[in-house]
C-alpha cells in the first residue's frame, strides 16, 4: 500500500509570519482530524516547499510537526563558481528532505531541459538524502494534438535514460498538466488516472516492484473541494498543490480529505 504525499509548492510567495503560522495551523488541524480519525493517526506524509530563503526557518518551525520541508530547484553541481545556485549538500544541512524538479514554469520559463532535469535527478540518487519528485506534463496545445502519453514519456524516458528504472526506487512522480496549472480548470479525476496509469504502466514494463511502490502525486488546481475525487482514484498517490497551499484553511482541507479516503480503505 502507497503512502500518500500532500505536498505544497509556495513558488515565489510567502514571508517569515507566512511560514510561521502555515506550518503550525495546518500541523494542528491534521492532528486534529487524525485524532478524530478512527486509525488516530496521521497515515500519509505532508510536505510544504517554501522558497529558499524561508527554507531554515521553514524546518525549524516543522520540528516534532508531522510536516517535511523540501525546495523548489537544486543545482546539478556540488559545488564550485555558479552564482545563485544551490547544491544538494545544502538543501541536506538545512534539514530538506525532497526537491521539486522540473517543474514546468521551471521547464518553460527558465529553459531547464530535459537533460539538466535527468542530471539533477541522477545527482539527488548520488547526494542519497534527498528525494526527488520528477513533474512531468503535457501543455494545452500536446493535449488538444493527443499527444500527451508521448510528452510524458519522453519526460520520464529522460531521466530513465539517465539514471536507470532503479532510481525511481526512492522517488515521488507530479504529473502536473500544464493547462490545470493556476487555471482553476483541473484534470477530471478520468483524465488524471488515464495518466497516472500510463505512468505506472510504463515504468511496470522495467520493473514490476517499483511501479507499484513508486508515488505518482496530480498537481493543478487541487482544492478542497476537488480533492477527495481526485484522490480516491487508484493511480493518484496525493497531490503537489499550488494555490491551495498558501493557506490553512485550503491546505488543510485538502489533508483533511487524504485522511478520509485512507479512513475508507
Ligand atoms: P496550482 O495548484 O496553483 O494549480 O499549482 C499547481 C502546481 O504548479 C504545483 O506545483
Amino acid at each position: 500500500m502507497r503512502r500518500f504525499l500532500v505536498a505544497g509548492n509556495w513558488k515565489m510567495h510567502g514571508s517569515s509570519e507566512m511560514t510561521a503560522d502555515l506550518i503550525s495551523g495546518v500541523a494542528r488541524r491534521v492532528l486534529d482530524a487524525a485524532r478524530l480519525s478512527e486509525q488516530k493517526e496521521l497515515g500519509y506524509d505532508i510536505l510544504v516547499c517554501p522558497s529558499a530563503p524561508y527554507l531554515s526557518q521553514a524546518v525549524d518551525c516543522s520540528e516534532s510537526q508531522p510536516i517535511s520541508v523540501g525546495a523548489q530547484n537544486v543545482s546539478q553541481f556540488d559545488s564550485g563558481a555558479y552564482t545563485g545556485e544551490i547544491s544538494l549538500s545544502m538543501l541536506a544541512e538545512l534539514g530538506c528532505k525532497y526537491v521539486l524538479l522540473g517543474h514546468s514554469e521551471r521547464r518553460m520559463l527558465f529553459n531547464e531541459s530535459d537533460k539538466e532535469v535527468a542530471e539533477k535527478f541522477s545527482a539527488c540518487l548520488d547526494h542519497s538524502l534527498i528525494v526527488p519528485i520528477l513533474c512531468i506534463g503535457e501543455t494545452l496545445a500536446q493535449r488538444q494534438a493527443g499527444q500527451t502519453e508521448d510528452v510524458v514519456a519522453a519526460q520520464l524516458d529522460a531521466v530513465i535514460d539517465t539514471v536507470g528504472i532503479t532510481g525511481f526506487a526512492n522517488a515521488v512522480i507530479a504529473y502536473e498538466p500544464v493547462w490545470a496549472i493556476g487555471t482553476g480548470e483541473t484534470a477530471s479525476p478520468e483524465q488524471a488516472q488515464d495518466v497516472h496509469a500510463f505512468i505506472r504502466a510504463k515504468l511496470d514494463g522495467l520493473s514490476a516492484e517499483i511501479a507499484q511502490a513508486v508515488r505518482i502525486v496530480y498537481g493543478g488546481s487541487v482544492k478542497p473541494s476537488n480533492a477527495d475525487e481526485q484522490f480516491a482514484q487508484k493511480d493518484i498517490d496525493g497531490g503537489l498543490i499550488g494555490g491551495a497551499s498558501l493557506q490553512v484553511s485550503s491546505f488543510a482541507g485538502i489533508c483533511e480529505a487524504v485522511q478520509k479516503i485512507i479512513e475508507k480503505t
